[in-house]
């Protein structure tokens, strides 16, 4: 088992660069450790917090318990024809993961380019990006019972996979912890380029026949010009979920906001961008003290050095209670606030 630490400082732990304490911290490095340490009295006598890139939480306070640094390495592959199984250790980087694979020429994940976070993190909320979610190239995963520490597969009908979500979250929350994920590859790329910036980007560079290289080329570019990056300015990427509301209440916000971006779901339902719903109330770009919404993506909020969790909270209920307001659409956070 790596080497037990006490109050540790967090600040490099979360992607807000929050600067909090845990009262225990552990590396975990393999999976035999990763056994040891649940067998140990310690983390049954703890409140546990698995962090991966610690790119999805917000530290609102010191953490009073244990927190558990995913860091078990290693990627492999196996082919099959066309199909590629990669597997990769909850602690590998998630871009560094997607490079590996676009390196190779195993396409999937290349939309994803760039996320930050961890491969273990990955499929808890199901991330996405640029027309691609990890449900679509998620094969299985591996994870530890918290009680037990007995193992399990998780194929992909176990996982409830929707959007931003999976059974991590929900039914299971706080009783596992992935320790690998096997993803459904091909060496066949079926270049998904449906995400309107993903085809301008390209054809400004004259790309016409795109390969997977291309797309994570471009999707990393898009990336860089909208998203604030972690290492030099704190932020988790988007902080709100984008709302899911009935045929019914969307009418009646098209009816008063024609200009609304909304994209209908196929069971009658519509996504509005929540990004969009936050600027229309005036909150692109703001400072307020500390924090603040990033200049170029309403939706991501972001630390301009020393901001508090609380700060950032107290200023995510603004921004929550302004879109209430004005088209009253709940937001809810995709942040995990701690
Ligand atoms: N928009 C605005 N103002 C803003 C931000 C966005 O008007 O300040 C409008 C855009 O013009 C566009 C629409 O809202 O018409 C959607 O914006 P964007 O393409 O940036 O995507 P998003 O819906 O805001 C989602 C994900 C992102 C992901 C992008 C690209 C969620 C909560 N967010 O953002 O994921 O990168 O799509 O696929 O689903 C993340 O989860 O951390 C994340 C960054």
């Amino acid at each position: 088992m790596s080497a037990l630490q006490e109050n540790t400082a967090l600040k490099a732990y979360n992607t807000f660069g929050i600067d909090v304490k845990a009262r225990y911290f552990s590396e975990i490095l393999t999976e035999e450790g990763l056994i040891e340490m649940l067998q140990s009295d310690l983390i049954h006598s703890q409140s546990l917090l698995v962090l991966g890139g610690g790119s999805n939480v917000l530290f609102t306070q010191n953490f009073d318990g244990l927190v558990l640094k995913i860091g078990i390495p290693g990627i492999s592959a196996v082919a099959n024809g066309d199909e590629v199984l990669v597997t990769a250790g909850a602690g590998v980087v998630w871009n560094d993961f997607v490079n590996y694979c676009v390196s190779h020429g195993y396409a999937g994940v290349e939309n994803l380019s760039l996320i930050p976070g961890t491969v273990g993190a990955a499929p808890v909320q199901n991330i996405g990006a640029y027309g691609v979610e990890l449900k679509d190239v998620f094969h299985s995963c591996k994870a530890f019972e918290i009680a037990t520490a007995q193992s399990r597969v998780f194929n992909f009908g176990d996982c409830g996979f929707a959007y931003r979500d999976s059974v991590f979250k929900t039914t299971l929350k706080g009783r596992y912890i992935i320790s690998s994920v096997t993803f459904k590859l091909s060496t066949k790329a079926n270049i998904n380029t449906q995400y309107g910036a993903i085809q301008d980007e390209l054809r400004k560079r004259n790309i016409l026949q795109p390969g997977i290289a291309d797309i994570a080329t471009v999707v990393a570019q898009i990336r860089v010009s909208k998203l604030p990056d972690p290492s030099t300015i704190g932020n988790a990427g988007s902080f709100f979920k984008n709302p899911v509301i009935s045929k019914d209440q969307f009418e009646k916000v098209y009816h008063d906001h024609p200009l609304v971006v909304n994209y209908p779901l196929a069971d009658g339902k519509v996504k509005l961008a929540a990004g969009w719903l936050i600027e229309a109330c005036g909150f692109k770009g703001v400072i307020a003290g500390q924090t603040g919404t990033w200049k170029n993506q309403a939706l991501v909020l972001v630390n301009h050095g020393h901001a508090t969790g609380q700060e950032v909270y107290s200023f995510s209920e603004q921004i929550i209670a302004a879109v209430d307001a004005k088209f009253g659409v709940k937001l809810e956070r995709e942040v995990n606030i701690l």
